[in-house]
């Protein structure tokens, strides 16, 4: 169902963004591949490069975003982990038929047009779980 790690999602204050990039750039030498605002997902996401995995810094677009209540509850930090896999729809129907609770039902577009969808944390250990399945070229 998963064919592995895509990204860690690591959540940052937007003020604290510019710090945090020249952080996984310069100092962790990262290349940084990717920017975008996600609206869906009320977040700024920079994305970097680790070998064939990634590193996505988040950060919320505002004070009602799930982001910005995960800063609140928590500070910054580890957010989620995101498994890639190739199917979503098919992964999303297994998972409920097996009592995993979903955050979102269908997929809904994430980064660089992937389609992308959370495991909520209660069914998984209190880690938030993201499954991306990435554009088709
Ligand atoms: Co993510």
């Amino acid at each position: 169902m998963f064919d592995r790690i895509d990204h860690l999602g690591i959540a940052v204050a937007p003020e604290d963004l510019d710090d945090q990039i020249a952080l996984y750039r310069d100092t962790l030498g990262f290349e940084l591949v990717h920017r975008e605002t996600v609206e869906d997902q009320g977040v700024e996401a920079v994305l970097f490069d680790v070998g064939e995995n990634h590193v996505e810094l988040i950060s919320p677009l505002g004070p009602e975003t799930g982001v910005a209540k995960f800063l609140e509850r928590n500070g910054p930090g580890l957010h989620h982990v995101a498994y890639q896999t190739s199917d979503i729809d098919a992964a999303l129907a297994t998972l409920k038929e097996r009592g995993v609770r979903l955050i979102d039902e269908a997929a809904r577009t994430g980064i660089r047009n992937s389609r992308v969808a959370f495991l909520h944390p209660r069914s998984t250990g209190k880690t938030l779980t993201e499954l991306t399945e990435p554009a088709h070229h």
